[in-house]
Order: C-alpha cells, then sequence, then structure tokens
C-alpha cells in the first residue's frame, strides 16, 4: 500500500462549521491571539483563557464531521493514510481515521500548568474546565494546546513520517503558521502533493495539483484522482 501523508488545516472543519483562522470573518479576526494563545495571555488571564477553551470545546459537540474528514478516513481501503493534523478538534478521529498526529495540540485534553507530562482526557459530560480545577500535584490545569511562542512537540515525528511520503495531500491550511507549513519541504524530490483549498495557497514545491475546491468536494476528486492513478 501506498503511504498518503495528510496535512490538514482549519480549513477541513470549515463545512462542519468550526471558522478557520485567517478567512475573513475567522477566529483571529474576532479575538487577540496574544490574549488567548500565548502563554503571556495565560499567564495575564487565566479565566479569559479558560474560557476560550471552553467555547471550542462546547462548539465542538455540536459539530459533525464532513465529508473531507469521512472521505479520508475510507481512503485507508487502498493506502496507508497518516493524518498530520495543525486541528485541534477530533473530527478526523470521529470520522475513523485511524491515525492522526495532532500538531498544535487537542480540545479535548488538559494539562498541568506546571508539570507538562500530566495530560487528562475531558469527557463529553464534563467538557468545562474551570479556574481552580487541579492536576493531581496541585496546580492549574491549562488546555492542552500548543500556543504561538512554543515548541512543538510532535514536530519531529511528523517530519519522519512526512519523509516516507508517497503522496502528499494538504487541505484547508494557508500555510502560514510553523513549523507545520515547512513539513512540505520534506518530501522527496518527485513525490507527487495534492492541493485542497477554495482559495490560493502559495506552496514552494513542483509537482503541484492544486484542486481549487472546498474540502468536501475537494476530497471526492482526490479519491477519484489516486483511484485511477495508483490502484485500477
Ligand atoms: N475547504 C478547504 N479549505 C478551506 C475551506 C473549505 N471549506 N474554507 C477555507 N479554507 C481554507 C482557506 O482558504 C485557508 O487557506 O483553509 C485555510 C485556513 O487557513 P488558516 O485560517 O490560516 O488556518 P490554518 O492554516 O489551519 O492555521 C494554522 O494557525 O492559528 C493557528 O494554531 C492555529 O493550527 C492553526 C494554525
Amino acid at each position: 500500500m501506498k503511504n498518503v501523508v495528510v496535512l490538514t488545516g482549519a480549513g477541513i472543519s470549515a463545512e462542519s462549521g468550526i471558522s478557520t483562522f485567517r478567512d475573513t470573518g475567522g477566529l483571529w479576526e474576532q479575538y487577540d491571539i496574544r490574549e488567548v494563545a500565548t502563554y503571556e495571555g495565560w499567564l495575564k488571564n487565566k479565566e479569559l483563557v479558560t474560557d476560550f477553551y471552553n467555547q471550542r470545546r462546547k462548539q465542538l459537540l455540536e459539530v459533525e464531521p464532513n465529508y473531507g474528514h469521512i472521505g479520508l478516513a475510507e481512503l485507508e481501503k487502498q493506502f496507508k493514510v497518516f493524518v498530520i493534523t495543525q486541528n485541534v478538534d477530533n473530527l478526523h478521529e470521529r470520522a475513523g481515521s485511524s491515525f492522526v498526529m495532532h500538531l498544535h495540540g487537542e480540545l479535548t485534553k488538559v494539562r498541568s500548568e506546571k508539570y507538562e507530562q500530566l495530560i487528562y482526557e475531558l469527557t463529553p459530560d464534563k467538557y468545562e474546565v474551570k479556574i481552580g480545577d487541579v492536576c493531581e500535584k496541585g496546580y492549574q490545569l491549562r488546555p492542552h494546546i500548543v500556543w504561538f511562542g512554543e515548541a512543538v512537540p510532535m514536530i519531529e515525528q511528523a517530519i519522519e513520517i512526512t519523509q516516507k511520503a508517497d503522496i502528499l495531500v494538504v487541505i484547508g491550511t494557508s500555510l502560514n503558521v510553523y513549523p507545520a507549513a515547512a513539513l512540505v519541504d520534506f518530501i522527496n524530490q518527485g513525490t507527487p502533493v495534492y492541493l485542497i483549498d477554495p482559495n490560493e495557497v502559495s506552496i514552494n514545491r513542483k509537482n503541484v495539483h492544486v484542486i481549487k475546491k472546498n474540502a468536501s468536494e475537494g476530497v471526492k476528486i482526490l479519491t477519484d484522482i489516486l483511484l485511477k492513478e495508483y490502484i485500477q
């Protein structure tokens, strides 16, 4: 089976009703990144940050995976699919993808603000975190999210997987945020890249096939192409 590595961003969840970050009306137009997505913001106002992520968690309970997520899970019948996502939602998992790596953390987890290895899974009946909710050593729980300025612990593993790609698929990311955006530099020369996005995205690679569509339609088109090219 060929290895298909898929790098996804906020755009794949847009049709499920989760807003992207940098499109018009996106999250970073409504909120100040420095206040809700940096460690300094957390130190300044833990309540505000906790509320922001509680809202994101509540929204996650109300949405469903779309065909973008589902189609990628279905591709596993013919390919070995590795999803590397910048998203903190769990829609890839809920759609049935068996390998999902979260580069920027997960909304459904929290961790100790002091001991980063103390990570806890939230359950749908207790998604809300409060100031005063602490780890087993008595320290406040913070979102298990990689904020701006923080290291991306999974990046080495993500690079290793990307290097083994026979096919790279990039869906719904503006490729503005590093190191995630630099993953595309680690594929072998000649490895084909399929880019699904309704808008122009600048990607500095040769052999890029642009599918200028929303994720759900784009994944259908991609599936047809991959089956024709590699399976039939
Ligand atoms: N289908 C596919 N792509 C879409 C759709 C859709 N229905 N709607 C919008 N897009 C595209 C946009 O055109 C854009 O290229 O999704 C991309 C979203 O880009 P960003 O908002 O910048 O999101 P992303 O690239 O995931 O951001 C990276 O930045 O804020 C941080 O940590 C956060 O993980 C996030 C990272």
